[in-house]
């Protein structure tokens, strides 16, 4: 058959309240233009984020009634561990709440002031993590990352060559951990291909740097890496993931993704004396590590949903819709970063609206739009959500606007209300404008920032200065 199908039937429906133009609008104003702000009542479509959205299936809510709460030792932790172990391979298994815990406390114990950190991208969390010490996390993409519009198979893979010159010029001591992110979330949900992992791992066993994946999407990087890499066509999706994770030391996880649940997350290690220290530190904020701040009906979804993920009808399903949503509107001249993701389709704000300058957020202008268009959700990847660097140095920055996929959650005419939106707006694009900040935090801003629209009459130049205000108020 050529028309693939959502391999799952729906048993369970939660209705979607529709909303007018009007009401829309009126809710962005209180939501002072920021998505994250509106109450998710008032959103149509949601793909804000593929995290912690997923749809449960029937055995994962049969498996919440097996959850043991007992404190310590939990029958669930035991379940959880052995399925981690089993597709992970690693000898140390933390639960978190998510996986920014597991980041902090990785980090927390591997890095301190002055350390470097680099990454294929690291994520927001994780940059954001890693600067709360004083380290400095850094990216290190191959060129292709940073152009939207060129195809790679494997455009998320790490630069090797930049990796060892940063290595020769600050020196592996400074360097307590190099970490790949599967797939890369920061540029378009891009694979890393399992030469690239091999290349990288070699690079760490000459300096004696210890690898850990950022592993929140590993069974789309694996089912990636089958489709598109010679010699993986024949191995299963956990085959694939078993040798991916055979190369390295570690993971940080949030389950929240391929672990298709709604709350939770892990840190692995092979390193016996580094586990102790990670679980000391899980017990001063998770909670007992036999848990790690989820309950035990947490830690049974979990296990069930790791499993789930590697369904191979599962991910041909989700690509091919995935897919479907990038091809429709990059067909009618929507700029996409190509090929679309594993989990979602960014578009290239600055290719649509290249008439908004970055300092006024293009992404964040589109996201808007499209909002106030239909009532869909999307999430600004751009100057917005990244450091004050990318509002200093424009050229190294994508401004994106990402259409994450929940797992299990929409049927394809959802998809096709997405498309017709997306057109909509496309079409009168001209007449978009841009946005101002006018509150943020000090770390994290696009979740809590508050915007206002620039309108015509203000003065571009009196905009610019204080956009540099910002930063460096910032910084
Ligand atoms: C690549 C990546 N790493 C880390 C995280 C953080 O995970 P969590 O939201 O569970 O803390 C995310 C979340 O979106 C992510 O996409």
């Amino acid at each position: 058959m050529k028309t693939i199908i959502e391999p799952f039937r729906v048993k369970v429906v939660e209705p979607i309240k529709m909303t007018t133009r009007a009401e829309r609008e009126s809710h962005l104003k209180d939501a002072a233009y920021n998505l994250f702000l509106l109450k998710a009542d008032n959103v149509i479509i949601d793909l804000l984020t593929d995290s912690g959205t997923a749809a449960m299936s029937a055995e994962q809510w049969s498996a919440l009634m097996r959850g043991d709460e007992s404190y310590a030792g939990s029958r669930s932790f035991y379940r959880f561990e052995e399925v981690v172990r089993d597709i992970f391979g690693f000898k140390q298994v933390i639960p978190m709440h998510q996986g920014r815990a597991a980041e902090r406390i990785l980090f927390s114990i591997m890095c301190k002031r002055g350390s470097i950190v680099p990454n294929n991208t690291n994520f927001d969390t994780t940059r954001a993590n890693l600067e709360y010490l004083g380290a400095e996390a850094v990216d290190l993409p191959i060129p292709e990352f940073y152009q939207p519009a060129v195809n790679h198979p494997f455009k998320g893979n790490m630069d090797t060559e930049a990796l060892e010159r940063l290595i020769k010029e600050v020196g592996p001591e400074r360097i307590p951990l190099v970490m790949l992110t599967v797939t890369n979330n920061s540029g378009g949900g891009q694979p890393v291909s399992m030469a690239n992992i091999r290349a990288v791992k070699a690079i760490c066993y000459r300096y004696d740097l210890p690898l850990y994946f950022d592993a929140c999407r590993f069974a789309e990087n694996a089912y990636f890496i089958k489709l598109r890499e010679a010699g993986y066509a024949d191995m299963s999706v956990k085959e694939i993931a078993r040798e991916m994770f055979s190369y390295a030391d570690g993971c940080t996880m949030s389950a929240k993704k391929d672990g298709l649940a709604n709350i939770g997350g892990f840190l692995c290690t092979n390193d016996d004396q580094l586990a102790q220290q990670e679980r000391d530190l899980t017990i001063l904020s998770e909670g007992f590590p036999t848990y790690g701040g989820l309950a035990g009906r947490d830690l049974e979804a979990i296990a069930v949903g790791l499993e789930e993920v590697l369904d191979e009808d599962y991910l041909q399903y989700r690509f091919a819709s995935i897919r479907y949503l990038g091809e429709h509107i990059s067909l009618a001249g929507v700029p996409i970063v190509q090929p679309p993701g594993g989990h979602a389709i960014y578009i290239d704000a600055c290719a649509m609206l290249p008439h908004i300058p970055t300092f006024q957020f293009p992404g964040q202008a589109l996201a808007i739009e499209l909002y106030r268009e239909a009532g869909i959700r999307s999430c600004e990847i751009g100057s917005v959500m990244h450091s004050k660097k990318n509002n200093e140095e424009p050229p190294s920055s994508m401004e994106l606007v990402r259409l994450a996929i929940p797992h299990r959650v929409y049927t394809q005419s959802h998809i096709d209300y997405v498309i017709e939106a997306l057109l909509r707006v496309y079409e009168r694009r001209e007449s978009i404008g841009g946005y101002y900040i006018v509150s943020q935090p000090k770390f994290l801003r696009h979740f809590t920032a508050c915007f206002e629209p620039v309108h015509a009459q203000k003065d571009l130049e009196s905009l610019r200065s204080f956009d540099r205000e910002l930063v460096l108020s910032h910084s």
